[in-house]
């Protein structure tokens, strides 16, 4: 990688200190770094009904495609959990989209940290969808 695991999880950290979670208090920063050794961020952002929450993964996502960028290469994920928190499934599929060996590195606030493929944590992301219809 181009960008030091260090930054990219440093990047997360300020992310998530403008996380907007009124309603869980749980607050979540993402960073991930693309091909061009860019990084984007981003946190989690709840709302009243619940079901609209974005997650902070898929608003780091969402920005770097904005600016034209999807070759993701590492995502980190800083929360203030018991465990290293990792994305749910939503997120999963939504980042296998663009790389399903995406490296995931997640850390707490203690300093546990956790280094994972998404490849395991979402095995078949491409099964048994659209792919497969007939035509
Ligand atoms: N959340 C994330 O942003 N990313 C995760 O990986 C886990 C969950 C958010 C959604 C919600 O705002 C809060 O954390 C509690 O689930």
């Amino acid at each position: 990688m181009k960008v030091e695991l260090a930054e990219l999880i440093e990047a997360a950290r300020r992310a998530r200190a403008n996380s907007y979670s009124p309603y869980s208090g749980f607050a979540v920063g993402a960073a991930v770094e693309t091909g061009s050794g860019q990084i984007f961020t981003g946190t989690n952002i709840e709302n009243l009904s619940f079901g609209l929450t974005i997650c902070a993964e898929r608003v780091a996502v969402a920005a770097a495609i904005v600016q034209g960028e999807r070759d993701f290469r590492v995502l980190t994920l800083v929360a203030d959990s018991a465990e290293p928190i990792v994305p749910c499934g939503a997120c999963r599929q939504v980042l296998a989209e663009f790389n399903p060996a995406l490296r995931i590195v997640s850390v707490n606030l203690s300093g546990q940290t956790c280094d994972e493929s998404l490849q395991d944590l979402l095995p078949s992301p491409t099964r048994g969808i659209l792919k497969n219809a007939r035509s």
